[in-house]
């Protein structure tokens, strides 16, 4: 049950591959990150970083959640003003932001620009100008602390693509620039340390470190930071190794590090994606065609696969599975979850307990919302699957399967 709805009629009614959120547990959790802040005592804000999962539903829900989200693509930014989701609570983030998604960003009036590199501070400068506007900023800065995650996900090192290095001093010359163009407001530094990290040292440390540079920039500029940005990568637990920290833990040992640190904490924003809508989704699968060789672990194949969910292939992710329809059953054998796409790597899952299956089940791969749909791809031309919300026992199509007709609607005669 998901919700109070039947994922096997779910399987039947939608068809498979089919992404399944709980929108109950997303509202949930928003609501355990809010009262952590509360009670902690900080001012805040929650801003989803809608790359983990990133439709005009998700966005919708986020609206009546009234939280901020972040986008990071022209795409992601369209999508959300389809939604109708209000432009003064979205931040613009990414590394190599061009032109036009610039200026669509200051045409459209998003609430803030997150400043990532010189050239961004330039193009950005000469878009002010032209159209006679102001924009908020901030600076994502590179604050030269390792995560303890997966290489792919670390990025707030010195080595890293994202943002301004503080060491080198680059952070103070954007610093400069940005006060001294009258066109920006800068609102206040962000870092972002990397992705499914569990323990709290790495956001401590970050808390410590902002605070230690926006002492140090107030030296030197007598600005003080209306807005400390935290970034996200809360870890969630996909597996029983997995042990993730709560909103709880996390946020009252930033708030007593920040409070031990400065009397005049500023407002403290965080960007969670994955640890909002990861434990929420859930991927169905029916189960196809088995391959049993002497001595070795068996092989299940499901109707989907790294198409639908690169992350076992893309960072050796692990996750673990159900069988809907048998969950009153003993597990009687362990098996590789194989996808049906033609490479090797397309595992789902190396080794999961199962119960004795046949074809026409129905596998339930969890925790599967961050990420997944987002990262999906027409790899074979496998057509991507549709995504369906549930709530307090209503089901509701958010997004249709693809057709065939769809994979080539773009593709030109020759
Ligand atoms: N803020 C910034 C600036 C980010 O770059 C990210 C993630 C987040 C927030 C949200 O992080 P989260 O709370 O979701 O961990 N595809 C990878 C994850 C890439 C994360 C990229 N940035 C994966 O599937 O593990």
């Amino acid at each position: 049950m998901i919700d109070g709805v039947d994922s096997v009629d779910l399987a039947k009614k939608y068809g498979t591959p089919l992404y399944v959120f709980d929108v109950t547990a997303i509202r949930n959790q928003i609501k355990k990150f809010r009262s952590a802040f509360e009670q902690a005592d900080l001012k805040y804000q929650i801003s989803y970083a809608s790359k983990a999962f990133a439709v005009k539903a998700i966005y919708q829900v986020m609206k009546q959640e009234d939280v901020h989200i972040d986008v990071v693509s022209g795409g992601e930014l369209y999508t959300a003003l389809a939604a109708g989701f209000p432009t003064d609570k979205i931040s613009f983030h990414g590394n190599n932001k061009s032109f036009e998604e610039l200026e669509m960003a200051v045409k459209n009036h998003v609430g803030v620009i997150m400043l990532d590199n010189f050239h961004e501070i330039e193009l950005l400068s000469r878009i002010l100008k032209t159209d006679d506007q102001k924009i908020d900023v901030m600076l994502r800065l590179t604050p030269g602390i390792s995560a303890h995650t997966h290489k792919y996900d670390q990025t707030g090192q010195t080595d890293s693509k994202f943002g301004f290095d503080v060491e080198s001093g680059q952070a103070k010359e954007a610093m400069k620039l940005v006060l001294e163009d009258e066109r920006m407001n800068l609102l206040g530094i962000h870092a972002h340390i990397g992705s499914q990290i569990f323990g709290t040292q790495g956001f401590v440390m970050l808390a410590q470190k902002m605070i230690a540079i926006a002492k140090d920039f107030q030296k030197e500029f007598d600005y003080w930071p209306q807005v400390i940005n935290l970034g996200g990568g809360f870890g969630i637990s996909y597996n029983e190794d997995d042990d993730p920290i709560t909103a709880n833990e996390f946020i009252s040992k930033i708030a007593a590090e920040l409070k031990k640190n400065c009397d005049n904490v500023p407002e403290i924003w965080i960007e969670p994606g994955r640890s909002l809508v990861g434990p929420a989704g859930y991927t169905l699968y029916t189960i196809g065609s088995r391959k049993d060789i002497p001595d070795l672990t068996p092989y299940v194949a499901v109707d989907g696969g790294m198409g639908d969910n690169i992350r076992p292939a893309l960072y050796q992710a692990k996750y673990e599975a159900v069988v809907a329809n048998k969950m009153d059953q003993p597990l009687v054998e362990t098996a590789h979850i194989a996808g049906k796409y033609c490479e090797s790597g397309d595992i789902l899952i190396d080794k999961q307990a199962l119960p004795k299956t046949k074809v026409g089940d129905i596998l339930a791969v969890l925790d599967t919302g961050a990420y997944g749909y987002s990262m999906a791809m027409n790899y074979n031309r496998n057509p991507r699957p549709a995504v369906v919300f549930v709530e307090n026992g209503q089901d509701k199509l958010v997004v249709k399967r693809e057709t065939y007709q769809d994979l080539i609607s773009l593709d030109c005669d020759y």
